[in-house]
């Protein structure tokens, strides 16, 4: 057999085997517009070096990104103000829930990760710096758009509206941060930002596709377009891997091997370095927010594919 028929038979066989099973998570309903999702959706989407996608289950749905925009905002932070970013966040993972507040008053406001809500309001806030909060919005979703090939990906503007009804812990995050001076712009304004950009909604297939650029040092393989130094493409997967899912970092690394950021929208995107971006969605999450079936299925691809980072 083929690789690439290959890895189609095994991201099927995972689909059909996540479709049968009946431990499926809790959806997020602390952002009650998520809590109506159902939670019976299943979608895995790898696309490999060739640009060949193998896709599985509800590949074409859209979902809310949540906090996989972290990702991405980070990536342009990093782009707009280069290693300055680290004056406003820390590169170490957290031990704590993503939603957390203790460590911040040990540490002077500065928070531990870029993968923390904390720490992704610090990034936010980096962007939104010298712009209005409508020019920083457009320009992160110009960027979704541009890395995923597809200009009609938007932002759902219900998911956005609902977790600033009932945002009030990372209001206090971000007023907190403001106290310390780690937040500059009015705090209004920076989690206006950092929620639309939670809420850009997006499918697997657009998902695994803006991922490449990390697969393979920086560059779409396909288009040979640069969009950030090897050198950074590798540094942000260090982080993915040992921040992207909060205190369920360590398992993931453990049971699935490979640099991956999770969202409470139940959607996962990892990558194997050299040969595939990978999304993942089941909406029905773990005690640490993070995609419950979604990591069963990645483990079991990088299981069959031999793709771990830790070896086979
Ligand atoms: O700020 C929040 O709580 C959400 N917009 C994002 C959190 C999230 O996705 C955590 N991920 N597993």
């Amino acid at each position: 057999m083929s690789h690439t028929a290959h890895l189609e038979t095994v991201v099927r066989e995972i689909a059909e085997e996540m479709a049968q099973r009946t431990d499926r998570g809790e959806v997020a309903s602390y952002i009650p517009e998520l809590g109506n999702v159902d939670p019976g959706h299943f979608a895995l989407v790898v696309t490999d070096a060739e640009g060949n996608v193998a896709a599985g289950g509800d590949a074409d749905v859209p979902f809310s990104i949540q906090s996989i925009s972290k990702v991405f905002t980070l990536t342009l932070a990093l782009g707009m103000v280069g290693d300055r970013l680290w004056r406003h966040v820390g590169r170490e993972p957290s031990g704590n829930a993503f939603n957390s507040i203790v460590q911040l008053e040990r540490e002077r406001g500065v928070p531990r990760n870029p993968f923390i809500n904390a720490g992704a309001i610090a990034v936010t806030d980096v962007i939104l710096s010298g712009h209005q909060p409508r020019e920083a919005i457009g320009e992160i979703l110009r960027f979704m758009r541009f890395l995923a090939g597809d200009p009609s990906i938007v932002i759902d503007e219900k998911v956005a509206a609902s977790e600033k009804r009932t945002g009030f812990r990372n209001t206090a995050l971000a007023n907190y941060m403001k106290s310390f001076g780690v937040v500059e712009n009015p705090v209004d304004f920076t989690l206006g930002v950092y929620f639309h950009h939670c809420a850009i909604a997006m499918t697997c297939r657009q998902l695994a596709t803006a991922g490449r650029f990390l697969a393979y040092s920086g560059k779409n393989p396909s288009t040979g377009l640069s969009v950030v130094s090897a050198e950074r493409a590798r540094r942000i997967n260090a982080l993915m891997l040992t921040c992207g899912h909060y205190d369920g970092s360590g398992e993931f690394a453990y049971r699935v091997g490979l640099p991956g950021k999770s969202g409470v929208g139940g959607g996962i995107m990892a990558i194997a370095p050299g040969k595939a971006s990978i999304a993942v969605w089941a909406p029905g999450l773990d005690k640490a927010g993070n995609s419950h079936l979604g990591r069963i299925a990645l483990e079991a691809l990088t299981k069959r594919m031999g793709w771990s980072i830790f070896g086979v």
